[in-house]
């Protein structure tokens, strides 16, 4: 059977040499599990369908391990402190004879069997083994951005994979995949509507939906949230006003957070976009985020869920910055919030650019519970076609030090909390998950799902290491194979950048759709919304000066940051456009000019696709055929729009520069 990519990480094929299939032998002999806990149970079935892929062979499940050679589960609730795990944290070790994998608790007995399963699938030797994990940030989440007419914002992989019209009486089997799915991977979140909120996701049809979906995934160990819409005490309540210091709103939100436990008693909480592109939010009475975020807070006091307030917040001022509007709203808020909530931010200060510099929140609340927001979905990064590998993305974010108290305040650290101390932590990824056969669209797309669940567990991990498992868990155990794949993942983000936004450039995609070059767009709905005042492109040079003579924002950032990016000569060229207006003359580090610096990356983009496709038709034989030819013609789409986007973008810049074009404007051969 061809492999239609369904599994995604799970396929559990059948190990090919059989020497390696026998080195397995000797711990699989049975699966001991002492308890009928349902996530217990979830976890000796993966284990069985597994090995039984995996090794071909069918194993038992047993309650107690009478001989040597087997799997045991164990929860241990009172596991001595001193083993310094977490409570969905594990332990998986080798004692008489037997595997034993040990949590507090049944979620992590069922991550570590996804660990064991991981071990096997990459190859791992199982004698000797002794891991032990625990999360580094508490809550992992995928944000969907589905709506309830089945579409998807942003979506880029068929339409929504919640079947609203049949739930709650007909449950997609796809729902279990999915929870199978990110189980493995660590997230124990998922926020299931779009941020643009329809209110109806809190009547209680849908809450009966929303229950039954919750059911599915609660074995599972993942959190169900809802983002909500603020004007609902009006448009479902019946109110006046949604003002959140009126006492019949606090009210109706206090009534309707009974209301939604009584049907997901472990409900995670709310996810708020307010006061953003339109959306309706507390300063439409004249409050701050800070009193609508409490508000919500104060209603789930008497639960374990939380709030969940997005800083994704602009006005569309042409003569202001955008990077500046998120910190300055929220700045003076820093103290202000309740300890339930969490204020979400996104990597970067404008909107998910192909690269931006880290955003200046991060560091800068220390009496605030930060969380991160990455986009998985690639809105403005190939969306299904173009062949990006985000988890070096997400790491030089995560591993920029913000220096905000002394060298190695990384990104990272505010994240996870230990920077402040913070009691919470959250790492939240904008989902690419849709009905599409294999989930994510581009195959490869897969991997970024996966990435995402792995560094929101462990920031730590390379980009290399979770390449590695995801094309050995995925497309090939063949050493060479693997290396070349890898090879493609990693240098793949910045191909991508050097074609379509090089140099730190940023918003010139199409307006709206988010996918070609228009780095012309002068004119649009929103005031501030041209490509012109992002690039900044005029007779003199290209880019965005913050240094303080157009906008200051730079200062936003510690002062190692300010001088790490405040001076052209030695501003990071990947940054440099972000914070500086260079002249199309002026002498980069490359010895290049500018112009000459710009046309370089736009035309070497290019060139390095056409390198990715003659890489991937290199491996051919050792790839499933319809995975091969899916990504075949994806990469062939890709380069037809990297030259799209070379000579858009060229033919562009040149009218500004007046400089001459590199010759010939024609694709490589
Ligand atoms: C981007 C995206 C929108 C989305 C918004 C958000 O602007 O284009 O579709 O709603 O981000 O994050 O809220």
């Amino acid at each position: 059977f061809a492999d239609d990519g369904s599994q995604l990480w799970l396929n559990y094929d059948l190990i090919k040499d059989a020497k390696q299939r026998e080195s397995y032998a000797p711990f699989t002999k049975f699966i001991a599990v002492a308890s009928d806990n349902q996530t217990l149970k979830i976890a000796a079935e993966e284990l069985q369908t597994g090995l039984q892929g995996l090794l071909g062979k069918k194993i038992a499940t047993v309650k107690t391990a009478t001989a040597s050679g087997g799997i045991i589960l164990n929860v241990n609730k009172n596991a001595p402190s001193s083993t310094n795990i977490s409570n969905e944290g594990y332990e998986i070790y080798t004692e008489k004879g037997n595997i034993i994998i040990s949590s507090k608790t049944e979620a992590g007995v069922l991550y570590g069997t996804f660990e064991l399963l991981r071990a096997i699938q990459t190859g791992r030797s199982l004698a000797k083994l002794s891991i032990t994990s625990s999360p580094k940030v508490k809550i992992r989440m995928l944000n969907h951005w589905d709506n309830a007419n089945g579409t998807v914002e942003r979506g880029y992989a068929g339409s929504s994979m919640w079947k609203w019209n049949e739930l709650p009486h007909r449950v997609d089997p796809r729902y279990v995949m999915y929870a199978r799915a990110n189980a493995s991977i660590g997230i124990n979140a998922t926020s299931i509507n779009n941020v643009n909120a329809s209110s109806r996701f809190l009547t209680a049809e849908y809450l009966e939906k929303i229950k039954a979906v919750a059911d599915v995934l609660r074995p599972y160990g993942i959190k169900v949230f809802i983002s909500v819409n603020f004007r609902s005490p009006r448009t479902l309540g019946g109110l006046k006003t949604s003002d959140p210091l009126d006492p019949e709103v606090r009210k109706w939100w206090n009534d309707k957070t009974k209301e939604i436990h009584q049907y997901i008693p472990d409900f995670g909480g709310y996810l708020v976009k307010a006061n953003s592109e339109g959306e309706p939010g507390p300063q439409d009475y004249g409050r701050t985020h800070a009193d609508g975020a409490n508000m919500l807070a104060e209603a789930m006091r008497p639960f374990s869920g939380i709030v969940i307030w997005r800083a994704f917040v602009y006005n569309a001022d042409p003569n202001g910055d955008r990077f500046k509007e998120g910190y300055a709203q929220f700045k003076p808020l820093d103290g202000a919030f309740d300890p339930k909530v969490i204020v979400q931010v996104k990597n970067g200060p404008i909107d998910f650019m192909p690269r931006e510099p880290f955003h200046p929140m991060f560091g800068a609340f220390p009496k605030t519970t930060l969380g991160m927001e990455f986009q998985i979905t690639q809105e403005y990064l190939g969306q299904s076609t173009h062949l990006t590998y985000l988890a070096p993305m997400f790491k030089e974010c995560l591993d920029t030090d913000t220096y905000a108290k002394g060298q190695g305040s990384t990104v990272a650290k505010v994240i996870d909390g230990s920077l402040y101390n913070a009691s919470n932590s959250l790492m939240a990824g904008v989902a690419n998950t849709g009905s599409d056969d294999n989930w994510c669209g581009h195959p490869f797309n897969q991997s970024n799902w996966y990435a995402f669940g792995r560094l929101a567990w462990d920031h730590t991990l390379s980009s290399e290491q979770i390449a590695s498992e995801w094309i050995r868990m995925t497309l090939t155990q063949t050493k060479p194979t693997e290396q070349k794949i890898s090879d493609m993942m990693l240098k793949s983000h910045p191909i991508y950048v050097s074609y379509t936004y090089p140099l730190g450039t940023s918003h010139m995609m199409g307006e709206s759709h988010h996918y070609g070059p228009e780095p012309w767009l002068a004119k649009s709905a929103r005031p501030d919304w041209t490509s012109v005042y992002y690039h900044r492109a005029d007779s003199i040079g290209l880019g965005f000066d913050r240094t303080g003579k157009v906008s200051n924002a730079l200062q936003l950032y510690s002062p190692e940051v300010q001088k790490k990016w405040g001076n052209p000569d030695q501003c990071p060229l990947d940054y440099l456009l972000w914070f500086h207006h260079v002249p199309w003359t002026k002498k980069l580090s490359t010895g290049r000019s500018l112009w000459d610096e710009l046309c370089v990356r736009y035309y070497d983009g290019v060139v390095q696709v056409g390198n990715l496709q003659k890489t991937w038709e290199s491996l051919k034989a050792d790839i499933d055929p319809e995975i091969f030819e899916n990504v075949k013609g994806r990469l062939k789409i890709q380069e037809k729009e990297a030259l799209w986007w070379r000579d858009a973008c060229v033919l562009y810049f040149g009218e500004h520069s007046k400089m001459p074009l590199p010759k010939p404007l024609t694709p490589p051969q």
